[in-house]
């Protein structure tokens, strides 16, 4: 059994986001905010596919765990909710009617996938998800970027992006438990990633429009670090299960642990 722990914590976001920084910078806060601005709309899309995928799964032990992620994700977007009533508050209305219309289109294409699609399909789809965002938290726990103080939102991203990589294992075991195919698990997953980040780049334009800014990403180690990390998820031979825990990373749940309800 994955070592998964539900931590029920709930984090209050009061400090105003300060939009008044350079482009650079800009740029490197959009994108977490646009990852943020889907949680409430993918998280509860998984744990919808997870509930599905839980009538199939015959193995108890693997079952335990897709309850368990189903938590931790609940807990995710439950607070990166809160994140966005904060996001949306520091836009004026053009902005934030803006931000709704793609929460609303993306709220759509969920239920769409949920209603339509097959268990097979939805499967897929988390792990295309989970494993790449696994691969962006190794990359940032890999060279000490985990610090949520230096992010709008503060400790939300190390608390997310540990528990992202705890639970690591989980999509990944349900999708080779009910479905196993390699070819499908790229192209479906591959397909997955790219609907995703297409509404993350939608976020983060709707974002720096309104506030008539054009942001600048220039290339940083981590991002290259995550770029080598998801290319590896291409391997017939990945698995998460064999990816160590990076250093810094059990000190961070143990602290997480001890905040939780
Ligand atoms: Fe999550
Ligand atoms: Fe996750």
């Amino acid at each position: 059994m994955a070592d998964i722990t539900v931590r029920k914590i709930r984090f209050s976001f009061e400090e105003p986001i300060d939009f008044e920084v350079s482009d650079e910078r800009l740029g490197a806060i959009l994108g977490p905010l646009a990852l943020s601005m889907t949680m409430p709309y993918l998280e509860p899309y998984l744990i919808r596919t997870m509930k599905a995928a839980l009538k199939r799964i015959s193995d108890p032990v693997l079952a335990e765990d897709a309850r368990r992620f189903s938590q931790q994700e609940g807990h995710h977007y439950r607070n990166h909710a809160l994140l966005n009533d904060q996001i949306r508050r520091q836009f004026a209305d053009a902005g934030a009617e803006a931000l709704r219309a793609i929460e609303s289109d993306l709220e759509t294409d969920y239920q769409r996938f949920t209603r339509t699609k097959s268990l097979r399909f939805n499967v897929a789809y988390a792990e295309g998800f989970e494993a790449m965002t696994c691969a962006g938290a190794l990359a940032a726990a890999e060279h000490g970027s985990f610090d949520g103080g230096t992010l709008p939102g503060g400790e939300i991203w190390g608390w997310h992006m540990a528990e992202e990589i705890e639970h690591r294992t989980v999509a990944f075991n349900v999708y080779r438990h009910l479905v196993g195919s390699y070819p499908y698990r790229i192209l479906a997953g591959t397909w997955a990633q790219w609907h995703y980040v297409s509404y993350i780049r939608r976020f983060a334009r709707c974002m720096a429009d309104a506030l008539g800014r054009t942001p600048v990403t220039p290339r940083s180690p981590v991002q290259r670090a995550a770029l080598r990390n998801y290319l590896r998820t291409w391997s017939p031979r990945y698995d998460p299960g064999k990816i160590e825990l990076p250093a810094g990373v059990q000190e961070l749940l143990d602290r997480y642990s001890s905040m939780a309800a």
